[in-house]
């Protein structure tokens, strides 16, 4: 807030349990909504179940937050309470931070989702989205656990094909077994981007994949999270040399999403700039 120039504006935090009772999300969109000393929030795990409770709380809510159906910002434009989905931009721009311009046209590789939860829908979305053919994968295989999550992610590429109209093959798994994981990966083209949207090395313990998993060459290895015992990376880690793989975690992910958030709220523009000095003085308390 100091590097922002407003460091009147607190951060408090409000903890809920996963999946709480409506009304209790309610309790919570309504205060920030009443409050005029309440300027918004960001929200993590809760965005779906946030908006599912609370959306006719909202003035409004951003295209991503309709495509997604989901709330990461709560921010007062003009008096009106508006709902965004952050993610896609957020987890937008460290993927193309990570690939790199024309990284599909260059390397033939494909995607290779693990989990279909809300980053996963996010950044689906993002790469059918991409303007230019050389930055969308021929294909994008999806594997997660349970039914509903999966369909729901369907859903979205189907109602977004509708609109957009694109040419991104898609294949949905449904499948918690690593050793079916290392299989899927092992059918994977060189080039693959592998990305870890389970949670599992953070929100859960291990990794959707066995220790035996062998990555296609040049591949990207792309774990969601920073923190956590991230297993995933650990065992692309191993790999690492052998195999040319590309490893990140999702320390970018998380300070855009934070930056983007932080700027609806504030109605400051984030320029490259701050970024960077943001990013360095979360880095310092990392
Ligand atoms: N760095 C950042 O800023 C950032 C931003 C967004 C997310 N993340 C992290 O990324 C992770 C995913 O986030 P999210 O919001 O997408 O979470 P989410 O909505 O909880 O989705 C996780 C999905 O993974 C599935 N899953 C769990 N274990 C699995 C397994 N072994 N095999 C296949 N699927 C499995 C779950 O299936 P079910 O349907 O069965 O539950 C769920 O659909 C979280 O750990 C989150 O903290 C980081």
């Amino acid at each position: 807030m100091e590097a922002l120039g407003r460091p009147e504006v607190k951060l408090s935090g409000i903890d809920l349990e996963i999946h709480a009772a409506p009304e209790r999300y309610r309790e919570v969109v309504a205060a920030i909504r009443e409050e005029p000393k309440a300027l918004g929030g960001l929200v993590t795990t809760h965005k779906i179940d946030l908006l599912a409770a609370a959306a006719d709380l909202f003035d409004g809510l951003g295209p991503y937050a309709k495509a997604t159906q989901e709330v990461s910002s709560i921010a007062k434009d003009a008096g009106m309470l508006i709902g965004r989905a952050t993610d896609p931009v957020a987890g937008g721009l460290s993927m193309d931070a990570i690939l790199g311009e024309g990284y599909f046209g260059r390397t033939g590789g494909e995607v290779l989702m693990l989990g279909a939860g809300g980053s996963a829908v996010a950044l689906t979305l993002h790469m059918m989205q991409k303007a230019r053919p050389v930055d969308r994968p021929r294909r994008i295989v999806v594997v997660n656990r349970s039914g509903p999550r999966l369909a729901r992610l369907q859903e979205m590429v189907e109602r977004t094909s509708v609109e957009g109209g694109q040419d991104i093959r898609f294949k949905f798994i449904q499948n918690s077994d690593a050793e079916r994981n290392d299989k899927i990966l092992a059918g994977l083209p060189p080039g693959s981007v592998i990305v870890n949207a389970t949670g599992m090395g953070k929100d859960t313990p291990g990794s959707p994949l066995t220790d035996k998993a062998l990555f296609p060459a040049d591949s990207v290895a792309w774990e969601l999270n920073y923190r956590g015992e991230l297993d995933f990376m650990r065992q692309a880690g191993a790999q690492a040399g052998a195999r040319g793989l590309t490893i990140a975690d999702g320390w970018d992910y998380f300070v855009h999403g934070w930056s983007q958030v932080i700027s609806h709220v504030l109605h400051v523009e984030i320029d490259a700039a701050m970024f960077a000095r943001l990013s360095h003085l979360a880095a310092v308390v990392r």
